[in-house]
């Protein structure tokens, strides 16, 4: 029988500065009402200056090791997701390993856009069951903020920066992370990337002044795939644990749109209550914001012991997927 591993400890952190709907019309021609009628986005936050994705990794980080009573020295391994790391070539997951004094810990970045915490927790689990480590703990962080082309109305008004980190460990039996699916749809197209900067293109004065060098978005090739991808996450990670919509209590799932998530809401037949929200305040924090959502679920009293939780993420890639939880705590 395979261990049972769960969340003991759970961190999360918001940078201060906060960037609201009505900061946004002061910069591009769009209007409070609009970005909330479309999104249901009201404010995000964004990194401060000095700044960078490890920073706000370890805020989470820290947190959750205070939650799990652990030090830093005695982490195992580090997981970080994340699709803005401070520097391109070293990973960021080292800079955390640094600042945080987690030195007896390894560590690899994930990248999986905004399912990255979904996958670096499935990732993780596997880990522990095949014994190679004892705990794992996975942060999900982004600064996506630093990517945004703030002329852009269409894809910048979307973001904001977060991290949530979670330490994994073996729990009592038939708790912890029960299932899960991780999916993949790949596209060659730009639905959802920064075309310029990577090694196919890299910059050139010309890409700088185009704004080729930030995040570029099909919103409604994204919005089609979101609406399918949630329900599809989330039943096919239920059916992996034997389990249907009526054994969950909440869902978690990525903090991306307020339509996409009422849509998921009709097609797997839950009401709007069961599904946590808090895109209203931070926006999509990419790979953060399952995390971060799950985060203030807890300390907001909705999560409590026995509690069948559905985490599910999609984003660029594409990619998706889904994660049955137990909640152990
Ligand atoms: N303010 C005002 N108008 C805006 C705007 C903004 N911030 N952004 C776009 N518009 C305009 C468009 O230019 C367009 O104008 P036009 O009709 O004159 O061309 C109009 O609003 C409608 O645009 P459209 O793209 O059809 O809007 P939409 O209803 O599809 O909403 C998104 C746009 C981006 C909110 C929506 O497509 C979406 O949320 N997609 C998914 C994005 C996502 O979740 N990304 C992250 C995935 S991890």
């Amino acid at each position: 029988m395979l261990k049972s591993v769960g969340i003991v400890g759970l961190g999360i952190y918001a940078p201060e500065k906060v960037m609201t709907n009505a900061d946004w019309e002061k910069l591009v021609d769009t209007s409070d009402e609009w970005i909330r009628t479309r999104t249901g986005i009201q404010e995000r936050r964004y990194a401060v200056e000095g700044q960078g994705t490890s920073d706000l990794a370890v805020e989470a980080a820290k947190n959750a090791l205070k939650d799990a009573g652990m030090v830093p020295e005695d982490v195992e391994f580090i997981i970080l997701a994340t699709c803005t790391p401070d520097y391109r070539a070293q990973n960021a997951s080292s800079l955390v390993q640094a600042k945080l004094g987690a030195v007896n810990a390894a560590a690899f970045d994930l990248s999986a856009a905004c399912s990255g915490f979904i996958y670096a927790l499935a990732v993780g689990k596997s880990m522990i069951q095949s014994g190679m480590y004892k705990n794992i703990l996975v942060i999900a962080a982004e600064s996506v903020s630093r990517l945004l082309n703030m002329k852009d109305r269409n894809t910048a008004i979307l973001f904001g920066d977060g991290a949530a980190a979670a330490v994994l460990k073996e729990v009592e039996d038939g708790y912890g992370i029960i299932s899960s699916f991780l999916g993949t749809e790949g596209v060659t197209d730009d639905i959802l990337r920064i075309n310029v900067g990577g090694t196919l293109h890299p910059v050139t004065h010309e890409a700088i002044d185009n704004g080729d060098v930030y995040l570029k978005m099909n919103g409604q090739e994204v919005f089609k795939f979101a609406v399918k991808a949630l329900p599809k996450a989330t039943k096919s990670a239920l059916e992996a644990g034997n389990l249907t919509v009526e054994d969950l209590d909440l869902v978690i799932p990525h903090q991306a749109n307020m339509r996409i998530i009422e849509s998921a809401a009709k097609r797997l037949k839950l009401p709007m209550e069961m599904f946590y929200v808090n895109l209203q305040k931070y926006g999509n924090t990419s790979a953060a914001s399952v995390g971060l959502a799950l985060g203030e679920a807890v300390q907001e009293g909705k999560v409590k012991k026995g509690d069948m939780l559905a985490l599910t993420g999609f984003g660029a890639g594409l990619t998706y997927g889904s994660l049955v939880l137990k909640w152990s705590k």
